[in-house]
């Protein structure tokens, strides 16, 4: 679907799927994401899209070009960071020949080629400073200006905006324009860590198992109930990418009946990374104990609930507050491998 090149720049081709359906989830968070995504894709608004690294942000903002009336236009995608400061503003606005050495013909910017469509400015919160003041001038002028000279042009484009950054922090540390944060908020989409999306983890992992299996042409085997329970234990702090990435080499690599979660090298849940806030800290030991309980009970929740020392109906609270879904680790399906026909509107199940 998608082509990369070491520039940091990317270019997606339409898929017939709906773009939608091309996001697996099932939790309840995710799917109000998804919600939110179609309300307000068709209007041509900036959209700032937030939350940690692999969340899908990328995937987020192709779906929301495909939901628009610029689908028929070009999608381009630049990844902010992986260009160097003294290129950034050729790679955004173009550059005439002969403008700075190195420059031996005339280029267009990302800006410029993403007319009539959609551009994704991956990173936002990274770009320097410099970089803040051209793209605001350009934001409220709608006209670019090659490096180098040339006639101004008129460019007309959609941008969705991505960050792992908290901007109203980088603000205070004035490290980012408070004038450019008003201008691409315009709707910001706040994308939850996998963490907070109840039992989407092990959906997403038999999903790319079934797609890595196709593709490699392998044997599509199940993960073992230990590599069940450690993927809906585990704090995934890489998201959805490190999900797929770790299928994927299982995958390849794996010899075993089943995929077990050494061959994901997947070790005990970590509870120590990033304790800031105390609050956060005790959500998070709540959540993890609460999937730990349900792990080692097969999801009997009248067991869950003894083995925590809390009622029925407690329990049923705390897994919905904490929006973990059973349906994922149930026996039958410890037991019988892949899953992976649910989807985002199947909702949540704890009514077991
Ligand atoms: N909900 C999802 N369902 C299926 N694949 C996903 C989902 N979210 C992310 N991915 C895949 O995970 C990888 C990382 O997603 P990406 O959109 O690049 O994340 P981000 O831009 O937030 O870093 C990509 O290969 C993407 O296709
Ligand atoms: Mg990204």
């Amino acid at each position: 679907m998608r082509r990369g090149s070491s520039d940091g720049t990317r270019s997606a081709t339409a898929d017939s799927s709906a773009p939608l359906d091309r996001i697996i989830c099932r939790s309840p968070s995710m799917a109000a994401v998804l919600r939110d995504i179609e309300k307000i894709a068709p209007v041509d608004v900036s959209v700032l899209l937030l939350g940690e690294s692999g969340t899908g942000k990328e995937l987020l903002a192709q779906a929301i070009h495909e939901l628009s009336s610029r689908a028929r236009g070009p999608f381009v995608a630049i990844n902010c960071p992986a260009i160097p400061e003294t290129l950034l503003e050729s790679e955004l606005f173009g550059h005439e020949k002969g403008s700075f050495t190195g420059a031996v013909q005339q280029t267009l910017g990302k800006i410029e080629s993403a007319n009539g469509g959609t551009l994704f400015l991956d990173e936002i919160g990274d770009i320097p400073q410099s970089m803040q003041v051209k793209l605001l001038r350009f934001l409220q002028s709608q006209v670019i200006e090659r490096v180098g000279g040339g006639r101004p042009r008129q460019v007309n484009v959609r941008i969705v905006y991505a960050t792992n950054q908290d901007l109203g922090h980088q603000i205070a540390e004035g490290r980012f324009r408070e004038d450019l944060f008003y201008r691409i908020n315009q709707v910001a989409v706040r994308v939850p860590p996998v963490r907070e999306r109840g039992g989407d983890a092990v959906l997403l992992a038999n999903h790319f198992l079934k797609r890595f299996a196709a593709e490699f042409g392998r044997e599509p085997r199940g993960f073992s109930s230990e590599a069940l329970q450690m993927i809906g234990a585990y704090r995934w702090p890489g998201n959805v990418r490190d999900i797929e990435n770790r299928v994927r080499r299982a995958v390849i690599m794996g010899r075993g009946s089943v995929i077990t979660a050494a061959d994901l090298d997947l070790a005990e849940p970590e509870f120590s990374e990033n304790l800031i806030d105390l609050r956060q800290a005790r959500q998070r030991a709540e959540a993890e104990v609460l999937r730990q309980a349900l792990a080692q009970t097969g999801s009997n929740l009248s067991q869950a609930a003894k083995l925590l020392g809390i009622s029925r109906p407690t329990l049923y609270s705390l897994l919905r507050q904490h929006e973990i879904g059973t349906l994922g680790l149930r026996r039958e399906q410890l037991s019988g491998g892949v899953t992976g026909r649910l989807s985002w509107r199947d909702g949540i199940d704890v009514a077991g």
